[in-house]
């Protein structure tokens, strides 16, 4: 098969990795790649927004396969133009992708399947919103979030009722752009955080392993969200997983195939786990990012024909993949400034030095003209060791991330501290 992943961050790259080793994989191409996709096929120039560029290269490459890594082009209806021409494409069409992109919408599945997950109200004027604001009162402090896409950005989870106020206003006036036009505001949860994953076609769900991943920039949690600093899987605080994907997943895909809205593609629940009882903070529609590139080095076998089988609305082939039942850590290495401003065009350093057995995905990396790597982006690198228990695996990864350097890079030095 021939095979096109749409996207340019560690995530693509880790996917265009475990694809490329399908003994079915004939050729592999990215749009637009990153220099470490360019290790494992060829990329092509072409944004990820660029619905008629993509379809276009893969008529013209004649791709088996497309796999949409971002959630950008799927809620802009990628998988749907790809399929109008022929093209198999592993991901929702646009209507399944609201799962995603309204989470006004993941509420009402969730409602109608009886899962369980934080409560909210939506609100279509920024009125209503400080009225609802007001009866809440000044030490009940909810979630605000933007129903629809904001690129990560559209959640506040403010620490005085005066900010939340605030961020009202913001979003009405038009700080997330049309995402904001109308708002849900959400119960506030306590717990643990933990990101499950299935790959899915209709009715047919396939469990990834759990993981975690560290939002904040410093150590600790402190500071500011950015895209994931760093990931550990599997999770010692969740429980029994099947019971995870049998409690969330399979009653979200059988609502919507109920309501003629068929699931292909990834779905990923984001958890909230407190004393046991779980509750579903979001969905994504897509791989998570940087989940998946602690997630897939745990898979044994094949991954192409379940993709491809999704792709098609055909049962996943399930006994061509397994869990290694080992543990990963991956370390993401950062600009420094990141999530603020910061620098790009520094020559990365040490990339050759990493043991054979460590994977090394590339995020924000290009290829200069003196042939050299050079950080691209706020998330650079991100180191992933594979190992039987967890403490092994972080001492390998952190002993390889050390020997990598770029002028200002920075990571944490506590992923997945916690469980050990
Ligand atoms: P998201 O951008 O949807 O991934 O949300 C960002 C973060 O906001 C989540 O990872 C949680 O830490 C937090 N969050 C979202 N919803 C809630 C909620 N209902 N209660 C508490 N924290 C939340
Ligand atoms: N790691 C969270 C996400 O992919 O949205």
């Amino acid at each position: 098969m021939r095979v096109l992943i749409v996207g340019g961050g560690g995530r693509e790259h880790a996917l265009a990795w475990k694809l490329a080793r399908s003994p079915a994989c004939e050729a592999m191409f990215a749009a637009p790649g990153n220099a470490g996709t360019a290790q494992v096929g060829e990329n092509l120039p072409i944004h990820d927004s660029d619905i008629d560029g993509i379809c276009n290269a893969a008529a013209e490459r004649r791709i088996d396969l497309v796999v949409v890594g971002p959630e950008a082009p799927l809620a802009a209806g990628l998988v749907d133009a790809l399929n109008d021409r022929g093209i198999p494409a592993f991901g929702p069409t646009q209507s399944a992708a609201r799962i995603e992109s309204s989470k006004w919408f993941a509420k009402s599945i969730m409602q109608a399947a009886n899962v369980p997950h934080a409560g909210g109200e939506l609100f279509e004027t920024a009125q209503a919103a400080h009225k609802w604001l007001e009866i809440l009162g000044p030490d009940d402090l909810p979630v605000l979030k933007a129903d629809g896409l904001a690129a990560g950005k559209g959640v506040i989870v403010p620490d005085h009722i005066d900010d939340a106020h605030e961020a009202i206003d913001q979003m009405f006036t038009g700080a997330f752009g049309s995402a904001g036009e109308r708002v849900v505001i959400e119960d506030r949860l306590s717990g643990m955080e933990a990101s499950a994953m299935a790959i899915v076609s209709g009715a047919d769900i396939l469990p990834l392993p759990l993981s975690c991943d560290y939002k904040r920039i410093m150590d600790g949690d402190h500071g500011p969200n950015t895209g994931g600093m760093g990931v550990y899987a599997p999770p010692g605080f969740v429980g029994d997983s099947d019971d995870v994907f049998a409690s969330i997943h399979q009653p979200v895909v059988d609502q919507m195939s109920s309501d003629n809205i068929e699931f292909r593609g990834l779905l990923y629940a984001g958890l909230m786990i407190d004393d046991g009882a779980l509750n579903v903070l979001e969905f994504n529609a897509r791989f998570g990012d940087p989940e998946t590139q602690a997630v897939l080095p745990l898979l044994d076998g094949d991954l192409l024909p379940v993709l491809a089988a999704s792709a098609r609305g055909e049962p996943l082939p399930r006994a061509t993949i397994s869990h290694s039942g080992r543990a990963s850590v991956s370390v993401a290495i950062v600009s420094g400034g990141y999530p603020g401003p910061y620098d790009t065009g520094k020559a990365i350093h040490g990339l050759d030095a990493v043991d054979d057995a460590v994977d090394v995905f590339h995020a924000g990396t290009a290829i200069d003209d003196d042939g050299r790597t050079t950080t691209a982006g706020g998330r650079v690198l991100a180191v992933t060791a594979v190992a039987d228990t967890l403490t092994e695996a972080r001492g390998i990864a952190y002993d390889n991330v050390r020997r990598i350097t770029f002028d200002g890079s920075f990571h944490r030095t506590d992923i997945a501290l916690r469980e050990l």
